[in-house]
């Protein structure tokens, strides 16, 4: 089956092989040299040059644990989070905020629209309560792009922590972590670095470190102190999934082999070519191309097309494609374009996609 959803993604077989290395115990040196081998291949990736300034903390779990460990640990008592939102996964950080009873500031927006970093100043200046602003990278809900440097550059004139859900974006798209002072980088295996999902990760600056040592602990599980002081040792603090961490580690040897540019390019270059397809059989696409990712395209459904009806006429030729979310559901559809996939295997998916828009 061809995956057309922003993950799980398909993996290719170098990576689906490592799942068959032998069973290890976490609590001996061949898990810790494990750990250590993924966490320096995350810095090298992604903070390249600036990987001692950075602490790779990897977690089991799915990318919502790795947002979620990120900004229950990034809050000092007494202080508020602001969420940039403009898609379900902007949503999602709100809500994680609120479960915890740590009362939401938002700047909301619809989903279409790119926060404006105007509002933003004007929000840091006037609530000095806020001592972090969360925002998502790549709002997968509808493959747009968010401004992650300029908001960075607000968020660091003002004294502020950035926390970037960048989930469905690293890997995908260019991003200086270091470069744009991001204190907080939510990721996970299962997208854009082509691993398994049951792992994510969270790169912090190490200054931040220090500090967030003195901050309440919200949750037992995703407390990220309570991972660094143990991954420090070389351990981790709970029962880690050890066979899909050795696939994140070949799936992180094959994303430094193709150098993560050169990933984002090639996702660049296979989006470009659905877009181009698309566009001539006059598909429209919900956003305008300066605002859309590499990875993602979200389409209006064809005159007289359900979704339903789209989706199984292409799964039954082997193509997953994905529905909205939200008062999007049924009005729009979305191909991603992650993962170990070639040109022809696109090519064939829109072929068949091409056939199943025809009458029956
Ligand atoms: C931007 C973003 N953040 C967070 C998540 C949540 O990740 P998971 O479903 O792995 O928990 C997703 C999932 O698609 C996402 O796209």
């Amino acid at each position: 089956m061809v995956l057309l959803n922003p993950g799980p993604v398909n993996v290719s077989d170098r990576v689906r092989q490592a799942l068959l290395r032998p069973d290890i115990c976490h609590r001996e040196d061949e898990f810790s040299e494990l750990l250590h081998r993924i966490q320096s291949k995350l810095l090298k990736a992604f903070v390249p040059g600036a990987e001692s300034d950075y602490v790779a903390v990897v977690m089991t779990g799915s990318g919502t644990a790795a947002v979620e460990a990120a900004l229950m640990s990034s809050l000092p008592h007494g202080r508020r989070i602001l969420i940039l939102n403009n898609g379900v996964y902007g949503e999602r950080m709100s809500q994680i905020i609120a479960l915890h009873r740590l009362g939401v500031s938002e700047l909301k927006y619809e989903w279409t629209v790119r926060p404006d970093h105007e509002k933003l100043l004007l929000a840091l200046r006037q609530h000095q309560e806020v001592h972090v602003v969360g925002m998502v990278h790549h709002e997968t809900t509808t493959g747009l792009l968010n401004p992650v440097q300029e908001i960075a550059e607000i968020v660091d004139s003002q004294n502020r922590v950035f926390v970037l859900d960048a989930v469905s974006a690293l890997a995908g798209e260019p991003l200086d972590i270091a470069k744009s002072h991001i204190y907080m980088v939510a990721g996970t295996a299962g997208k854009c670095i082509q691993g398994f999902p049951g792992v994510s990760f969270v790169l912090v600056r190490k200054g931040f470190v220090e500090k967030m040592r003195s901050y309440p602990k919200r949750s037992w599980y995703l407390h990220l102190t309570h991972y660094i002081d143990n991954e420090g040792r070389g351990t981790i603090p709970f029962t880690p999934a050890v066979q899909v961490y050795y696939a994140f580690d070949e799936a992180l040897d094959e994303l430094l082999e193709e150098g993560v540019s050169n990933r984002v390019q090639r996702y660049k270059r296979m989006a470009t070519l659905i877009r181009d397809r698309m566009t001539s059989l006059g598909v429209k696409a919900l956003l305008p191309a300066d605002r859309q990712s590499n990875t993602i395209t979200a389409y209006h459904l064809p005159d007289g097309v359900t979704y339903q009806s789209l989706h199984d006429r292409l799964k039954q030729q082997g193509y997953v494609i994905y529905a909205g979310q939200g008062n999007l559901e049924n009005k729009i559809f979305r191909v991603a374009n992650m993962g170990a996939l070639t040109e022809t295997q696109f090519g064939g998916f829109l072929d068949a996609f091409e056939h199943a828009c025809k009458p029956v």
